[in-house]
């Protein structure tokens, strides 16, 4: 069954995307294996994603959702009518919504996202609900330097916003150079009052982020999978998923839940027509969850430029809601 499933997939056109393949060939060839965590987004990622956010397991969604909730009008009350915001990562453009209805005349929305087609199909829903705010989405990595659109001039300041704790997918140093890039880019908007609204999900009882990481219906190990499925499809891999093993564990010393591809026997792999040895029990490193305490993420931000000037949290200290706000240059 699963091997039709994967001729089928197997027959379309894969797009070829260089610069996938290039890290591909840099992370298998490496003698520690990793691949960059941004490749799970494909359709077919994003939305295994969705799934992830909707398990019992998987506190960090929910528990940010009703930080920002019951913060809303303290949010809205920082950050004032007439914003554009920006939005690292949007996925399915949910959390906007939160936002968006808090504030006080949202004027635009402009989400990034890598997930090209996942995005514009979410943004149009959530223009059909906002007609009045201006909806420009963007396709692209924000790890890079993106040209964004021109500041829009109803608005009087561009806001970042990067929910989710997608920054705990970065190392410490990856996470200042992405704090440091998103500064720049928020304050090319320009406007009086720019900062950044971001979810940091906090070190905790690691049995709590073990059962997030390994939940009992093996989402996260399909989603893992997927990246593998992927390199199958797009880079004409022949990646057996049968032999590879979802594992994923916190890291105390490091703060971070790691997650693994196992291989479960001694094995070739070619991918675009190159070959790739396995031992039994090698690993694919193939994403970090970062975990910080307040205070180390607080002194992260302020090396990074912000100013931390307000925080909200839940009642068991599970997840954190920063408010940075960005002195003019
Ligand atoms: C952990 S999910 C969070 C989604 C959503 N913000 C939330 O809070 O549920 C990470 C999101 O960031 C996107 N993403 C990951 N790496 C990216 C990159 N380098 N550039 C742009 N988007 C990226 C993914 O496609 C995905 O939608």
């Amino acid at each position: 069954m699963s091997t039709l499933v994967s001729l089928r997939r197997r027959e379309r056109p894969a797009p070829h995307d260089p610069e996938f393949d290039r890290d591909v060939q840099a992370g298998l060839g490496a003698q520690v294996k990793t691949l960059p965590a941004k490749y799970f987004y494909d359709q077919r990622g994003s939305e295994l994603f969705e799934q992830i956010c909707r398990l019992p397991e998987y506190y960090p969604t929910r528990t940010e959702w009703k930080i920002l909730r019951e913060q809303g009008p303290a949010i809205a009350g920082i950050i004032g009518p007439d914003v554009e915001v920006v939005e690292f990562g949007a996925g399915a453009a949910e959390k906007i919504r939160l936002l968006l209805n808090a504030l006080p005349r949202p004027a635009g929305y402009l989400p990034i996202d890598i997930s090209g087609a996942h995005l514009s199909a979410a943004v149009a829903s959530l223009q059909r609900a906002y007609p009045d705010v201006t909806m420009r989405a963007v396709a692209g990595d924000f790890t890079k330097q993106l040209p964004l659109p021109a500041p829009l001039p109803q608005a009087r300041a561009r806001v970042g916003f990067f929910p989710g704790s997608t920054i705990g997918n970065f190392t410490p140093d990856e996470a200042l150079g992405f704090l440091r890039n998103a500064a720049a880019m928020l304050r090319d908007g320009g406007g009086v009052g720019s900062g950044l609204l971001i979810g940091v999900d906090l070190v905790k009882d690691p049995a709590v982020l073990h059962a997030a990481y390994n939940d009992s219906a093996g989402v996260t190990a399909a989603f893992n999978l997927n990246l593998l499925e992927r390199i199958n499809r797009e880079l004409d891999g022949d990646f057996n998923l049968d032999a590879f093993d979802h594992y994923a564990f916190y890291n105390p010393r490091q703060h971070r839940i790691e997650m693994h591809l196992v291989s479960s026997k001694a094995q070739t792999v070619t991918v675009a027509g190159r070959q790739y040895g396995f031992d039994a029990g090698e690993s694919i490193h193939t994403e970090n969850s970062c975990k910080y305490t307040p205070i180390r993420f607080r002194q992260l931000a302020e090396k990074a430029g912000f100013r931390p000037a307000a925080m909200w949290t839940d009642p068991d200290s599970l997840f954190s809601l920063h408010w940075l706000t960005l002195p003019q240059a």
